[in-house]
C-alpha cells in the first residue's frame, strides 16, 4: 500500500499503518505524507521506506508508482489527509489505476461523493471507506442478529457518539482541531462530519435500514466556531422505525463514547465502543443474554473478525485491522475476477455519509420539522 497523509505529528495515519500490518498481508511501500515536500520525504524516511519511494507529493507518487512493474508498484492508496483532500486524491489514484481505501468522511461534500461514484464506476477500481466501528466482532454479531430476525421488526434506534476534546476554544491550537473547525478543510460540519457520520453509518450497518427523513438541531457551543460541535438528529427509517442520533465534541469528560441501542418488537441490542467485546441482547420477561467476543457460537462474520481467545481484549486497532484484512481480500478477489460476500463500506456508504452530514446541517438551518433524506443533490441552500 501507499499512503497519502499521516506524516510526522499526524494522528490516524499511524493507526492505519499499525492496523494494516496486523495480519501480515499488507506492506507500506511508499507515501506522500505531508503537504510540505520536505516533511513528506522525511516522514517516509523515518518509516524506513525505500528512499526512491518517499515522494514529495501525491501526484508525483501516483505517476512514479504507475510506471513500476506490477509486481513492485503499490496495489492501493490509503488516504488519511484532512477531509478536503479525500476526493482529489481518491480521483487521481483511481484514474491512475489504483484501488483506494479512504478515511471518512468520504469527501468534502455530497456533490464530490456523487462525482466519486462516477469515477469508481468509470475506472472499475475498488473504493473502501474506513468506518472503523464496522470492524468490531460484536458489531458484526449485532448485524447478524438483526438480519436473522432475532429482534423482530426494528422499531427504535438510539445512537450516541460523545467526545469532550473540543470543549474549550484553546484546544483549537492542536493540529487535529485546527482543520476540523475550519470550513475550508473540514466541510460544512465539524461534529456531524467527524463523528456523527460514524454513528449514522453504524446505525445503517447494523440494522440494514435506511434513514428516509430527519429533523436536526446542531449547535456551535464554543463561541466563535463556524461549524457545529454538538447536535441531535431525529430520524425516520424506511421500515417506519424511529431513532435519535446525539453527538458532541464538547461533552466534557467523554472519551470516545459511541453507543448503539436497537429495539425490535421481540428483543433489543446494546453495544458500547468503550467495552467493545460485550453485546447485550435483552427481552421482556426473560433473562438477558451477554454475547462476548470469542465465546461460543457466533455469526461467521463475527468469528472471522476475532483473532485472540476469549478474554484477551480485542479493540480499536483490531477493528481497524479487520477493515484492512477485508479490503485485502477484496483486492485478491478482484484480481481473480471474483467478488467477496462482505465488502468493507464503499461508495454507497460514502454517498449516504455525506448525505447524512449535509441533510443534518440543512435541516438544522430550517424551521421546517421533517426533511426528506436527500441523496442525489445537496439539500444545502447556496
Ligand atoms: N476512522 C476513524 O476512526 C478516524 C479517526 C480520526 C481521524 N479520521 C479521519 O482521518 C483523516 C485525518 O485525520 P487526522 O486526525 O489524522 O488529521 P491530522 O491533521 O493528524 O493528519 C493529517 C495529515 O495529512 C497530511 N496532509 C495534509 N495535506 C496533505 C497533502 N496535500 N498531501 C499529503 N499529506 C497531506 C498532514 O501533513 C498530516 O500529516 C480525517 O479525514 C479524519 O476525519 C478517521
Amino acid at each position: 500500500m501507499g499512503m497519502v497523509g499521516g506524516g510526522e505529528g499526524a494522528f490516524i495515519g499511524e493507526v492505519h499503518r499499525m492496523a494494516s500490518r496486523i495480519d501480515g498481508q499488507i506492506d507500506l511501500v511508499c507515501g506522500a505524507f505531508s503537504s510540505d515536500p520536505e516533511r513528506s520525504i522525511n516522514s517516509g524516511r523515518s518509516l524506513y521506506l525505500d528512499e526512491k519511494r518517499c515522494y514529495s507529493d501525491f501526484n508525483q507518487m501516483l505517476t512514479a508508482e504507475a510506471k513500476l512493474p506490477s509486481s513492485e508498484r503499490m496495489d492501493f492508496v490509503a488516504i488519511v489527509t484532512p477531509n478536503h483532500l479525500h476526493f482529489p486524491v481518491a480521483k487521481a489514484a483511481l484514474e491512475a489505476g489504483f484501488h483506494v481505501l479512504s478515511d471518512k468522511p468520504a469527501t468534502y461534500s455530497l456533490e464530490e461523493a456523487l462525482a466519486l461514484e462516477k469515477v469508481v464506476k468509470q475506472t472499475d477500481q475498488l473504493f473502501g471507506l474506513t468506518h472503523t466501528y464496522t470492524g468490531y466482532p460484536m458489531v458484526k454479531q449485532a448485524q447478524a442478529l438483526v438480519a436473522s430476525g432475532r429482534l423482530g421488526k426494528v422499531v427504535k434506534i438510539i445512537a450516541e457518539y460523545h467526545q469532550g476534546w473540543l470543549a474549550a476554544s484553546e484546544d483549537a491550537s492542536s493540529k487535529q482541531a485546527s482543520w476540523r473547525i475550519d470550513p475550508n478543510r473540514a466541510g460544512v460540519s465539524c461534529c456531524m462530519g467527524d463523528i456523527g457520520v460514524h454513528a449514522a453509518n453504524l446505525v445503517e450497518f447494523v440494522t440494514g435500514l435506511h434513514i428516509t427523513e430527519l429533523c436536526s438541531d446542531l449547535a456551535s457551543v464554543v463561541n466563535g466556531r463556524q461549524l457545529d460541535d454538538d447536535g441531535t438528529v431525529l430520524m425516520r427509517f424506511d421500515n417506519g422505525a424511529r431513532g435519535t442520533l446525539m453527538s458532541s465534541q464538547i461533552a466534557v469528560g467523554e472519551e470516545n463514547n459511541l453507543t448503539l441501542r436497537v429495539y425490535g418488537e421481540l428483543a433489543s441490542l446494546s453495544w458500547q465502543q468503550q467495552e467493545p467485546n460485550s453485546l447485550w441482547l435483552k427481552q421482556n420477561n426473560a433473562p438477558s443474554h451477554l454475547y462476548r467476543t470469542g465465546v461460543g457460537d457466533m455469526a461467521t462474520t463475527a468469528q472471522a473478525a476475532t483473532r485472540t481467545p476469549a478474554g484477551h481484549p480485542e479493540g480499536y486497532l483490531e477493528a481497524f485491522a479487520n477493515i484492512y484484512q477485508d479490503f485485502a481480500k477484496q483486492i485478491l478477489a478482484y484480481e481473480r475476477g471474483q467478488e467477496v460476500a462482505n465488502p468493507v463500506p464503499g461508495v454507497t456508504d460514502a454517498i449516504r455519509g455525506m448525505a447524512f452530514i449535509e441533510n443534518a446541517v440543512a435541516a438544522s438551518q430550517s424551521e421546517t420539522k421533517w426533511h426528506p433524506f436527500e441523496t442525489t443533490k445537496t439539500p444545502l441552500k447556496s
